[in-house]
């Protein structure tokens, strides 16, 4: 036992995908030449205009500590974003910028979820939920989903697991494996469902703007009382700069920014400077554009994995990701990531990270690499699997 580890971090899950990374990097330090199909954020470099915002707050201003709930100018340019995209009227105040999605998380987890209760959450879902909770004494509620639900929660799924420590429901449209989104009708069901029992409705929309169909609904729009979580980090293209929002009900917003000043004391000001260029008119086609490309390497990749045998039930509708299932080749989706890298230098991350129920036989690949690098990647695994 190791006396200076305190017992909550035995229940602290890793990232297997953290070890594959380490050891791409340790191969390409050797000489190799990886493709990168294991990370989860843009390959695209910030905005232009994002960048010169950045720039001039370093040159112009003193970089002292803001407001705990970030900048009045930034929460009211988030504010308006969801009148303009979403048609609804969020006020300002309900909005705390944030250390990323991240904080956004355990600000909203910290805020409303006592000891010994769960959370219920898809799986396979985002881990760092769970560890979350689990910081707080409280748990995540697995429900396994797969493509009959769209790897999403439903209203009925809600139903059927429901206990009476159950503090709410938690869902991230885009999604983080599956790349599967809530309609409108789904999401305004799962709403309704969840505050009809009590519960309270986490929504984490870190993927919206990366949707390949129509526009995805806001929970702003079915409720006042769900808490919001959404990020420049993916989008806006920022993951580095550490900086995104949370909207919490009105009642909460004294407590969640009692919380935010003791656990952050603000967000980085440089990157809340150059948030506010991420809804400047000029950042509008950049971040179009980009859309595009990921619609585009979205259909190269989907079609090139079932072309090589995996089986993808549904074509993934936002995110970056592909969720494949592996049976066709393998049994043991680590093995196989490891067994891939090594030989072929591609990376891609074991299910494992994301699924208690099925992980084992599947793998995801991010599309966070350009066209070129991914077409020799599928070369190669094709080669792979033929060998
Ligand atoms: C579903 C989901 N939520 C939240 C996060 C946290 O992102 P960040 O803290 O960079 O905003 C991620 C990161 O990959 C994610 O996939």
């Amino acid at each position: 036992m190791n006396l200076l580890i305190a017992e909550r971090m035995q229940s602290v899950t890793p990232f297997y995908v953290m070890e594959l990374l380490q050891r791409a990097q340790e191969l390409q330090r050797q000489g190799r030449d990886i493709i990168h199909m294991e990370i989860g954020e843009p390959d695209f470099p910030t905005p232009e205009p994002i960048l010169r915002a950045g720039e001039r707050c370093l040159r112009e201003r003193d970089i002292k500590y803001t407001p705990a709930a970030g900048l009045p100018e930034l929460r009211q340019a988030i504010a308006e974003d969801y009148r303009r995209r979403h048609g609804v009227s969020v006020d300002w105040r309900r909005v705390f910028v944030t250390p990323g999605a991240s904080g956004a998380l355990l600000l909203a987890f910290a805020c409303s979820v006592n000891p010994g209760e769960t959370v219920m959450m898809a799986d396979p879902g985002y881990p760092c939920n769970a560890n979350f909770l689990r910081l707080l004494g409280a748990e995540a509620r697995w429900v396994p989903v797969g493509a009959a639900t769209a790897y999403q929660l439903n209203a009925a799924l809600a139903g059927e697991y429901w206990l009476p420590r159950v503090r709410g429901v938690l869902t991230a449209s885009p999604s983080n494996p599956a790349g599967s989104v809530l309609h409108e009708p789904e999401l305004a069901a799962l709403i309704a469902e969840t505050e009809r029992r009590g519960g309270v409705y986490y929504s984490d929309e870190i993927y919206q703007g990366l949707e390949y169909g129509p526009p995805l609904p806001t929970a702003l729009s079915f409720s006042e009382q769900a808490f919001v979580i959404n990020s420049f980090s993916k989008f806006y293209g920022m993951t580095g700069w550490r900086a995104g929002w949370l909207v919490a009900p009105e009642a909460c917003a004294e407590s969640v920014e009692r919380l935010a000043q003791n656990l952050f004391l603000s967000t980085s000001t440089v990157a809340q400077y150059a948030a506010l260029a991420a809804f400047a008119p000029e950042t509008a086609p950049v971040l179009e554009a980009r859309r595009e490309e990921f619609r585009a390497r979205r259909d190269f990749l989907y079609a090139g994995l079932l072309r090589l045998g995996f089986s993808v039930p549904l074509p993934p509708e936002g995110a970056f990701y592909v969720y494949a299932d592996c049976r066709a080749f393998t049994e043991d989706s680590l093995v196989f990531a490891r067994d891939l890298l090594e030989r072929t230098g591609v990376a891609v991350t074991p299910g494992l990270d994301f699924d208690r129920h099925a992980g084992k036989y599947h793998l995801r690949f991010a599309y966070t690499a350009s066209m070129d690098k991914m077409a020799d990647g599928l070369t190669r695994l094709e080669k792979f699997l033929c060998r």
